[in-house]
C-alpha cells in the first residue's frame, strides 16, 4: 500500500461539566474525537469511534481554548510608576505610551522576542489558545514591521495561535509635525508596507481625544480594508468619541473598550453586527467607567471578553479566567454569558467564528480541562482557576 497514513485519532473524554460554550446534555461520559487537529465527533463515549489515543480529563470542568481577541504584548520598558501616579489624580496622556515606545525601540530583537514568548507562554498556561496581538509601540514603519514579525516568530515557538494586528496609530510619535501629517504616514507608508509583507490580519486605531480623531481613524481603516485588512476600533474608552458609529458604518469587525458607551452606541453596534469587545481589567485599573455589557447583551450585540494586557493600562499576561470572573462580578454577566463571550465571542471578534471558542464538529481541537468542576468557579475563585491541561490542535 502506499499513499499517506491516515492522521491519527485522540479521544478525549472526561465525566464533568463541558461547556461548548452551551452545556453539554448528552450522555456521560462524553468523548470529543479529534483527526488532523480537527474536531470530528462529539457525543457519548460508549458510541465513540476508535481511537489511537485517549485522554481522560475525569471529572474537570471542559471548555472551549479562550480567545483572548485583545492584547498589545510587542513592547519593553516599566510602567507601573505611571499607574500610582494615575490613581493619584495624574491623567492619562500619550506620553505613557512614548515612554513604552522609547524602551521599545531600544530592544534588540532578542529583548524584544523574548518579552513577548514569555508573554504569549502565560497566556497559554492560563487556557488561552488564541490570542490578537498588536504592534504600536514602534511608531514607524521598520519598528512595527519589526514588532509583527517577532509577535509570528513568539507564537511559533510557544505553540499559541496569534492573529496579527498592525496598530501604528496608537500615539503619535514625537518626531511626527501633527496627528494628520502621522495618520497620513500610517494610511500611505506603513499600512501598504505591512499588506505588502503579510504581516498582519487586522488594521486597528486608538480613536479618541488626544489620540486619532475620527476623520483619520476613516481615512486609516478605509485605507486598510482597501488592503484587505479588516478593522477594528478603540473605541469610546477615554470620552464618547463616537468610535462605535464609526466602527458600525465601516462594518468593522469590532470596537472594543466601549467604557464611555451610551444607548445610541449600543443601538449603532446592534445594528450593525459589529462585536463589542470588552476590557474589564483596564476599565477597572482606569476607573474610568465601566462598560455597558448588560446593555450590549440585552440589545443582542455579540459580546467578547477580553484582557488587554498592555504596557500602561492593565499589566498581566495569562489573566482570562480573572477577566471572566471580571465579567461577571463587575459587568452584571452571567458567568456562562462570560465564558461565551471569552471563547466564542472572542472568535467572532477575529473572524473566527465556527473555527476557534467552540466545541463543535469541524472547529480546531482547542480544549481546556481546569482545575475546576463549575464555571461558577470563574466568579468565585476570582482569578485563581488554574489549568489541568490544554490541548491546541489537538496536541496536549
Ligand atoms: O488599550 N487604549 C490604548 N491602548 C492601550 C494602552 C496603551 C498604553 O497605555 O500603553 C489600552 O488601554
Ligand atoms: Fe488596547
Amino acid at each position: 500500500m502506499v499513499g499517506p497514513m491516515p492522521a491519527a485519532a485522540l479521544l478525549i473524554t472526561g465525566r464533568g461539566r463541558l461547556l461548548t460554550p452551551q452545556p453539554y446534555d448528552g450522555p456521560m461520559p462524553w468523548a470529543i474525537l479529534v483527526r488532523g487537529g480537527v474536531i470530528e465527533w462529539i457525543g457519548a463515549r460508549s458510541d465513540a469511534p476508535e481511537a489511537d489515543e485517549v485522554a481522560d480529563v475525569s471529572d474537570a470542568l471542559v471548555t472551549p481554548g479562550l480567545v483572548n481577541a485583545h492584547t498589545h504584548p510587542a513592547f519593553l520598558g516599566d510602567r507601573s510608576d505611571e499607574a500610582a501616579a494615575r490613581l493619584a489624580g495624574a491623567p492619562y496622556t500619550g506620553g505613557g505610551i512614548l515612554r513604552t515606545v522609547a524602551a521599545t525601540r531600544a530592544a534588540s530583537d532578542d529583548e524584544l522576542l523574548a518579552a513577548i514568548e514569555s508573554r504569549l507562554r502565560a497566556e497559554l498556561a492560563a487556557g488561552t489558545s488564541t490570542v490578537e496581538c498588536k504592534s504600536g509601540y514602534g511608531l514607524s514603519t521598520l519598528e512595527e514591521l519589526r514588532a509583527l514579525r517577532l509577535i509570528g516568530e513568539a507564537a511559533e515557538r510557544a505553540g499559541i495561535r496569534v492573529v496579527r494586528t498592525f496598530l501604528g496609530a496608537h500615539a503619535v510619535p514625537s518626531e511626527a509635525g501633527s496627528m494628520e501629517e502621522y495618520a497620513a504616514l500610517v494610511a500611505g507608508e506603513m499600512l501598504p508596507a505591512v499588506a505588502a509583507a503579510e504581516a498582519a490580519e487586522f488594521c486597528d486605531v486608538f480613536c479618541d481625544r488626544g489620540f486619532f480623531s475620527q476623520e483619520a481613524t476613516e481615512r486609516i481603516l478605509t485605507a486598510a480594508a482597501g488592503l484587505g485588512l479588516g478593522t477594528r476600533i478603540h473605541a469610546d474608552q477615554l470620552t464618547r468619541s463616537g468610535g462605535a458609529e464609526l466602527a458600525a458604518r465601516l462594518r468593522a469587525t469590532s470596537a472594543d473598550h466601549l467604557e464611555q458607551l451610551d444607548a445610541a452606541g449600543v443601538a449603532a453596534l446592534a445594528r450593525s453586527g459589529t462585536v463589542a469587545t470588552l476590557l474589564p481589567g483596564p476599565a477597572i485599573v482606569m476607573r474610568g467607567g465601566l462598560p455597558p455589557a448588560r446593555a450590549l447583551l440585552d440589545a443582542g450585540v455579540t459580546v467578547a471578553l477580553a484582557s488587554d494586557a498592555n504596557a500602561g493600562t492593565f499589566g498581566a499576561w495569562g489573566a482570562m479566567p480573572l477577566v471572566i470572573g471580571l465579567g461577571a462580578t463587575m459587568l452584571e454577566m452571567t458567568v456562562q454569558e462570560a465564558v461565551t463571550a471569552a471563547t466564542a465571542g472572542g472568535a467572532a471578534a477575529l473572524g473566527l467564528t465556527g473555527r476557534k471558542g467552540v466545541i463543535a464538529v469541524g472547529a480546531d481541537a482547542d480544549v481546556v480541562a481546569w482545575e475546576a468542576e463549575h464555571e461558577g468557579a470563574f466568579a468565585l475563585h476570582l482569578g485563581e482557576v488554574h489549568v489541568a491541561q490544554v490541548f491546541v490542535a489537538g496536541e496536549r
